[in-house]
Protein backbone atom coordinates (compact mmCIF):
# COMPACT_ATOMS: atom_id res chain seq x y z
CA UNK A 1 0.00 0.00 0.00
CA UNK A 2 1.47 3.41 -0.56
CA UNK A 3 2.06 5.73 2.21
CA UNK A 4 0.19 9.05 2.86
CA UNK A 5 3.37 10.96 2.39
CA UNK A 6 4.32 8.76 -1.27
CA UNK A 7 1.12 9.54 -2.41
CA UNK A 8 1.46 13.56 -1.02
CA UNK A 9 4.78 13.71 -2.84
CA UNK A 10 2.73 12.06 -5.59
CA UNK A 11 -0.23 14.61 -6.04
CA UNK A 12 2.29 17.26 -5.43
CA UNK A 13 4.43 16.73 -8.19
CA UNK A 14 1.42 17.01 -10.42
CA UNK A 15 0.15 20.08 -8.92
CA UNK A 16 3.67 21.09 -9.56
CA UNK A 17 4.14 20.23 -13.20
CA UNK A 18 0.31 21.54 -13.79
CA UNK A 19 1.05 25.40 -12.47
CA UNK A 20 4.37 24.89 -14.13
CA UNK A 21 2.26 25.73 -17.75
CA UNK A 22 -0.06 27.37 -15.99
CA UNK A 23 2.45 29.90 -15.01
CA UNK A 24 3.87 29.87 -18.49
CA UNK A 25 1.08 30.24 -20.17
CA UNK A 26 0.51 33.67 -18.06
CA UNK A 27 3.64 34.86 -18.37
CA UNK A 28 3.99 34.11 -21.75
CA UNK A 29 7.02 36.44 -22.94
CA UNK A 30 7.10 36.70 -26.76
CA UNK A 31 5.14 39.78 -27.84
CA UNK A 32 2.01 38.50 -29.71
CA UNK A 33 2.19 39.18 -33.62
CA UNK A 34 -0.98 37.20 -34.21
CA UNK A 35 -3.48 37.64 -36.44
CA UNK A 36 -6.84 39.95 -36.00
CA UNK A 37 -8.59 36.08 -36.76
CA UNK A 38 -5.91 33.62 -34.80
CA UNK A 39 -6.81 36.15 -31.68
CA UNK A 40 -10.51 35.77 -32.19
CA UNK A 41 -9.94 31.97 -32.45
CA UNK A 42 -7.81 32.70 -29.42
CA UNK A 43 -11.47 33.97 -27.23
CA UNK A 44 -13.76 31.50 -28.92
CA UNK A 45 -14.32 27.76 -27.36
CA UNK A 46 -13.83 24.79 -30.30
CA UNK A 47 -15.43 21.47 -29.76
CA UNK A 48 -13.68 19.20 -31.19
CA UNK A 49 -14.56 15.85 -31.91
CA UNK A 50 -12.44 12.57 -32.74
CA UNK A 51 -14.21 9.33 -34.60
CA UNK A 52 -12.51 6.31 -33.12
CA UNK A 53 -13.74 2.69 -34.12
CA UNK A 54 -11.89 -0.89 -33.21
CA UNK A 55 -8.61 -1.28 -34.37
CA UNK A 56 -7.31 2.65 -34.23
CA UNK A 57 -3.90 3.76 -34.36
CA UNK A 58 -2.89 4.89 -31.05
CA UNK A 59 -0.65 7.70 -32.21
CA UNK A 60 -3.22 8.94 -35.09
CA UNK A 61 -5.26 9.50 -31.65
CA UNK A 62 -2.74 10.58 -29.26
CA UNK A 63 -0.73 11.98 -31.19
CA UNK A 64 -2.98 15.18 -32.02
CA UNK A 65 -4.02 15.19 -28.61
CA UNK A 66 -1.20 15.28 -26.55
CA UNK A 67 -0.32 18.63 -28.53
CA UNK A 68 -4.71 19.66 -28.05
CA UNK A 69 -4.07 18.31 -24.37
CA UNK A 70 -1.46 21.05 -24.06
CA UNK A 71 -2.81 23.76 -26.21
CA UNK A 72 -5.64 23.91 -23.93
CA UNK A 73 -4.01 25.00 -20.98
CA UNK A 74 -4.05 28.34 -23.02
CA UNK A 75 -7.96 28.19 -25.07
CA UNK A 76 -10.80 26.71 -24.49
CA UNK A 77 -11.92 23.70 -26.38
CA UNK A 78 -14.05 20.37 -25.56
CA UNK A 79 -13.45 16.70 -26.52
CA UNK A 80 -16.20 14.34 -27.48
CA UNK A 81 -15.04 11.12 -28.70
CA UNK A 82 -17.57 9.66 -30.69
CA UNK A 83 -17.77 5.92 -31.59
CA UNK A 84 -20.74 3.47 -32.80
CA UNK A 85 -21.38 2.84 -29.02
CA UNK A 86 -19.98 4.49 -25.97
CA UNK A 87 -17.88 2.91 -23.62
CA UNK A 88 -14.17 1.53 -24.43
CA UNK A 89 -13.20 1.21 -27.76
CA UNK A 90 -9.36 -0.78 -28.36
CA UNK A 91 -6.51 -0.54 -30.87
CA UNK A 92 -7.51 -4.20 -31.78
CA UNK A 93 -9.35 -4.57 -34.52
CA UNK A 94 -11.73 -7.34 -35.32
CA UNK A 95 -10.44 -10.36 -37.36
CA UNK A 96 -10.06 -9.60 -41.14
CA UNK A 97 -7.56 -9.64 -44.09
CA UNK A 98 -5.09 -7.43 -42.59
CA UNK A 99 -4.19 -4.72 -45.14
CA UNK A 100 -6.63 -5.54 -47.53
CA UNK A 101 -8.97 -8.04 -49.09
CA UNK A 102 -5.32 -10.06 -50.37
CA UNK A 103 -3.64 -9.78 -47.31
CA UNK A 104 -3.72 -12.76 -44.71
CA UNK A 105 -7.00 -13.33 -42.76
CA UNK A 106 -6.27 -13.03 -39.27
CA UNK A 107 -7.07 -12.64 -35.84
CA UNK A 108 -4.94 -10.38 -34.17
CA UNK A 109 -6.12 -10.58 -30.60
CA UNK A 110 -2.85 -10.81 -29.26
CA UNK A 111 -1.80 -7.21 -30.40
CA UNK A 112 -1.21 -4.73 -27.57
CA UNK A 113 -5.02 -3.66 -27.06
CA UNK A 114 -5.48 -0.36 -24.96
CA UNK A 115 -8.95 1.46 -25.20
CA UNK A 116 -10.16 4.84 -25.29
CA UNK A 117 -13.61 5.65 -23.79
CA UNK A 118 -16.00 6.82 -26.71
CA UNK A 119 -17.80 9.48 -24.66
CA UNK A 120 -20.91 9.36 -27.58
CA UNK A 121 -22.32 7.86 -30.20
CA UNK A 122 -22.14 8.82 -34.05
CA UNK A 123 -26.15 9.40 -33.27
CA UNK A 124 -25.76 12.03 -29.95
CA UNK A 125 -22.66 13.33 -30.82
CA UNK A 126 -22.84 17.31 -30.09
CA UNK A 127 -22.13 19.94 -32.54
CA UNK A 128 -18.64 19.77 -33.44
CA UNK A 129 -16.28 22.70 -34.79
CA UNK A 130 -13.52 20.37 -35.62
CA UNK A 131 -13.59 16.61 -36.26
CA UNK A 132 -10.47 14.48 -36.61
CA UNK A 133 -10.49 11.15 -38.11
CA UNK A 134 -7.40 8.51 -37.57
CA UNK A 135 -6.90 5.98 -39.52
CA UNK A 136 -5.32 2.33 -38.35
CA UNK A 137 -6.02 -1.27 -39.19
CA UNK A 138 -9.41 -1.09 -38.09
CA UNK A 139 -10.08 1.36 -41.04
CA UNK A 140 -9.45 -2.04 -43.36
CA UNK A 141 -12.11 -4.08 -40.90
CA UNK A 142 -14.45 -1.60 -41.40
CA UNK A 143 -14.19 -2.17 -45.27
CA UNK A 144 -14.05 -5.81 -45.02
CA UNK A 145 -17.85 -4.99 -42.85
CA UNK A 146 -18.97 -2.66 -45.43
CA UNK A 147 -19.33 -0.74 -41.72
CA UNK A 148 -20.11 2.88 -43.51
CA UNK A 149 -21.09 4.63 -40.22
CA UNK A 150 -18.03 6.26 -39.86
CA UNK A 151 -17.21 7.68 -43.27
CA UNK A 152 -21.43 8.20 -43.03
CA UNK A 153 -20.98 10.19 -40.25
CA UNK A 154 -18.53 12.84 -41.85
CA UNK A 155 -20.82 13.10 -44.45
CA UNK A 156 -23.77 14.28 -42.00
CA UNK A 157 -21.46 16.46 -40.53
CA UNK A 158 -19.36 18.23 -43.08
CA UNK A 159 -21.34 20.87 -43.62
CA UNK A 160 -21.17 22.23 -39.63
CA UNK A 161 -17.51 21.62 -39.37
CA UNK A 162 -14.94 24.55 -39.63
CA UNK A 163 -12.21 22.10 -39.83
CA UNK A 164 -11.98 18.26 -40.65
CA UNK A 165 -8.67 17.00 -40.24
CA UNK A 166 -7.71 13.44 -40.76
CA UNK A 167 -4.67 11.34 -39.99
CA UNK A 168 -3.10 8.49 -41.74
CA UNK A 169 -5.44 6.02 -43.44
CA UNK A 170 -8.37 8.10 -41.55
CA UNK A 171 -7.72 9.77 -45.24
CA UNK A 172 -10.03 6.81 -46.97
CA UNK A 173 -12.89 7.34 -44.37
CA UNK A 174 -12.79 10.99 -45.54
CA UNK A 175 -12.64 9.64 -49.06
CA UNK A 176 -15.17 7.44 -48.90
CA UNK A 177 -17.72 10.08 -47.22
CA UNK A 178 -17.24 12.06 -50.57
CA UNK A 179 -15.78 14.89 -48.58
CA UNK A 180 -12.38 14.91 -51.01
CA UNK A 181 -14.02 14.85 -54.14
CA UNK A 182 -12.10 17.49 -56.11
CA UNK A 183 -9.98 18.28 -53.15
CA UNK A 184 -6.41 17.48 -52.61
CA UNK A 185 -5.13 15.13 -50.53
CA UNK A 186 -2.39 13.06 -48.31
CA UNK A 187 -2.40 9.28 -47.00
CA UNK A 188 -0.33 6.57 -45.19
CA UNK A 189 2.80 6.11 -48.08
CA UNK A 190 2.38 2.62 -46.96
CA UNK A 191 -0.76 2.12 -47.54
CA UNK A 192 -0.82 4.50 -50.79
CA UNK A 193 -2.66 2.17 -53.52
CA UNK A 194 -5.09 1.30 -51.08
CA UNK A 195 -6.56 4.52 -49.99
CA UNK A 196 -6.44 6.18 -53.08
CA UNK A 197 -8.26 3.95 -54.51
CA UNK A 198 -11.24 5.45 -52.67
CA UNK A 199 -13.60 8.47 -53.90
CA UNK A 200 -13.66 10.24 -57.06
CA UNK A 201 -11.50 13.17 -58.43
CA UNK A 202 -9.63 13.30 -55.33
CA UNK A 203 -5.69 15.19 -56.29
CA UNK A 204 -3.94 12.77 -54.30
CA UNK A 205 -0.48 14.43 -53.45
CA UNK A 206 2.52 11.56 -53.32
CA UNK A 207 4.76 13.38 -51.52
CA UNK A 208 3.42 15.61 -48.72
CA UNK A 209 3.54 15.08 -44.75
CA UNK A 210 0.60 17.06 -44.58
CA UNK A 211 -1.72 18.65 -47.46
CA UNK A 212 -4.73 21.37 -46.66
CA UNK A 213 -7.71 22.12 -49.34
CA UNK A 214 -9.97 24.76 -47.90
CA UNK A 215 -10.84 23.66 -44.23
CA UNK A 216 -9.74 20.04 -45.18
CA UNK A 217 -6.49 18.57 -43.85
CA UNK A 218 -5.03 15.47 -44.21
CA UNK A 219 -1.47 13.83 -42.82
CA UNK A 220 0.67 11.47 -43.86
CA UNK A 221 0.82 8.22 -41.93
CA UNK A 222 0.73 7.92 -38.13
CA UNK A 223 3.34 10.69 -36.59
CA UNK A 224 3.19 12.83 -39.58
CA UNK A 225 -0.16 13.81 -37.67
CA UNK A 226 2.19 15.56 -34.98
CA UNK A 227 3.44 17.82 -37.73
CA UNK A 228 -0.24 18.54 -39.01
CA UNK A 229 -1.50 19.51 -36.15
CA UNK A 230 1.17 21.61 -34.85
CA UNK A 231 1.10 23.37 -38.62
CA UNK A 232 -3.28 23.44 -37.65
CA UNK A 233 -2.99 24.51 -34.26
CA UNK A 234 -0.06 27.29 -35.55
CA UNK A 235 -2.41 28.39 -38.33
CA UNK A 236 -5.36 28.89 -35.59
CA UNK A 237 -3.79 30.34 -32.91
CA UNK A 238 -0.46 31.44 -34.10
CA UNK A 239 3.02 30.36 -32.18
CA UNK A 240 3.15 32.74 -29.06
CA UNK A 241 1.78 29.85 -27.08
CA UNK A 242 2.31 27.22 -29.34
CA UNK A 243 6.06 27.03 -29.57
CA UNK A 244 6.76 26.95 -25.47
CA UNK A 245 4.43 24.12 -25.73
CA UNK A 246 6.79 22.42 -28.00
CA UNK A 247 9.28 23.25 -25.81
CA UNK A 248 7.72 22.26 -22.82
CA UNK A 249 6.39 18.33 -24.48
CA UNK A 250 9.75 18.34 -26.35
CA UNK A 251 8.79 17.80 -29.79
CA UNK A 252 10.26 19.26 -33.42
CA UNK A 253 7.88 19.63 -35.86
CA UNK A 254 8.95 19.28 -39.23
CA UNK A 255 7.22 22.53 -40.35
CA UNK A 256 7.54 22.31 -44.15
CA UNK A 257 4.45 19.86 -45.68
CA UNK A 258 7.07 19.58 -48.72
CA UNK A 259 9.22 16.88 -46.37
CA UNK A 260 8.38 13.64 -46.88
CA UNK A 261 11.07 10.71 -46.95
CA UNK A 262 8.66 7.79 -46.30
CA UNK A 263 6.80 8.83 -50.00
CA UNK A 264 10.09 7.37 -51.28
CA UNK A 265 11.32 4.70 -49.31
CA UNK A 266 7.51 3.05 -50.11
CA UNK A 267 8.00 4.15 -53.59
CA UNK A 268 4.64 6.07 -53.89
CA UNK A 269 4.42 6.81 -57.97
CA UNK A 270 5.20 10.83 -58.56
CA UNK A 271 6.88 10.65 -55.62
CA UNK A 272 9.42 13.70 -55.54
CA UNK A 273 12.99 12.55 -54.14
CA UNK A 274 14.43 16.04 -54.00
CA UNK A 275 11.59 17.59 -51.96
CA UNK A 276 10.78 14.87 -49.98
CA UNK A 277 14.20 15.06 -48.72
CA UNK A 278 14.55 18.53 -47.51
CA UNK A 279 14.66 19.90 -44.11
CA UNK A 280 15.18 16.28 -42.81
CA UNK A 281 16.17 15.98 -39.58
CA UNK A 282 17.37 12.39 -38.69
CA UNK A 283 19.46 9.99 -40.26
CA UNK A 284 16.91 7.35 -40.33
CA UNK A 285 14.10 6.75 -42.92
CA UNK A 286 15.10 6.64 -46.19
CA UNK A 287 18.51 5.87 -47.86
C1 LIG B 1 4.81 35.06 -35.76
O1 LIG B 1 6.15 34.74 -35.49
C2 LIG B 1 6.52 33.39 -35.72
C3 LIG B 1 7.97 33.21 -35.32
O2 LIG B 1 8.14 33.65 -34.01
C4 LIG B 1 6.30 33.01 -37.17
O3 LIG B 1 6.59 31.65 -37.34
C5 LIG B 1 4.87 33.31 -37.55
O4 LIG B 1 4.69 33.05 -38.93
C6 LIG B 1 4.50 34.74 -37.22
N1 LIG B 1 3.08 34.92 -37.46
C7 LIG B 1 2.59 35.89 -38.21
C8 LIG B 1 1.12 35.94 -38.32
O5 LIG B 1 3.32 36.72 -38.73
C1 LIG C 1 -19.60 -6.59 -48.30
O1 LIG C 1 -20.04 -6.24 -49.61
C2 LIG C 1 -19.51 -7.10 -50.61
C3 LIG C 1 -19.92 -6.54 -51.96
O2 LIG C 1 -21.28 -6.23 -51.96
C4 LIG C 1 -20.00 -8.53 -50.37
O3 LIG C 1 -19.44 -9.39 -51.33
C5 LIG C 1 -19.57 -8.98 -48.99
O4 LIG C 1 -20.10 -10.25 -48.69
C6 LIG C 1 -20.02 -7.99 -47.91
N1 LIG C 1 -19.43 -8.36 -46.65
C7 LIG C 1 -20.13 -8.41 -45.53
C8 LIG C 1 -19.37 -8.79 -44.30
O5 LIG C 1 -21.31 -8.13 -45.46
C1 LIG D 1 -12.65 17.55 -60.19
O1 LIG D 1 -12.09 18.48 -59.28
C2 LIG D 1 -11.66 19.67 -59.86
C3 LIG D 1 -10.98 20.48 -58.75
O2 LIG D 1 -9.81 19.84 -58.36
C4 LIG D 1 -12.82 20.41 -60.47
O3 LIG D 1 -12.35 21.58 -61.09
C5 LIG D 1 -13.51 19.50 -61.48
O4 LIG D 1 -14.67 20.12 -61.93
C6 LIG D 1 -13.85 18.17 -60.84
N1 LIG D 1 -14.36 17.27 -61.88
C7 LIG D 1 -15.44 16.55 -61.71
C8 LIG D 1 -15.80 15.65 -62.84
O5 LIG D 1 -16.13 16.59 -60.70
C1 LIG E 1 16.82 16.86 -58.00
O1 LIG E 1 18.07 17.30 -57.54
C2 LIG E 1 19.14 16.95 -58.40
C3 LIG E 1 20.46 17.32 -57.72
O2 LIG E 1 20.37 18.62 -57.18
C4 LIG E 1 18.94 17.65 -59.76
O3 LIG E 1 19.98 17.28 -60.65
C5 LIG E 1 17.60 17.23 -60.35
O4 LIG E 1 17.33 17.95 -61.52
C6 LIG E 1 16.47 17.47 -59.37
N1 LIG E 1 15.24 16.90 -59.85
C7 LIG E 1 14.09 17.55 -59.86
C8 LIG E 1 12.90 16.77 -60.35
O5 LIG E 1 13.98 18.69 -59.47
Amino acid sequence: MQSFATTLVLYISVIAALLQNVIAAVSSQAPSNATAEQLENQKRSFSIGYVVFPGWEPLDVFGPLEILFEMSFYYKMTLAVIAKEVGPVATVPPPHNIGGPSGPHMDVGFLLGPTITATHTFENAPALDILIVPGGEGVVALEEANDTSAEDFVASRVGELDYLLSVCTGAAILAKSGVLNGKRATTNKGAWAQVTSFGTNISWVPSARWVVDGNVWTSSGVAAGLDMTYAFMKYLYGTEDLDPVMNSIEYAPHTNPHWDPFSVVHNVPGADKNMSLIDCVGPVGYS
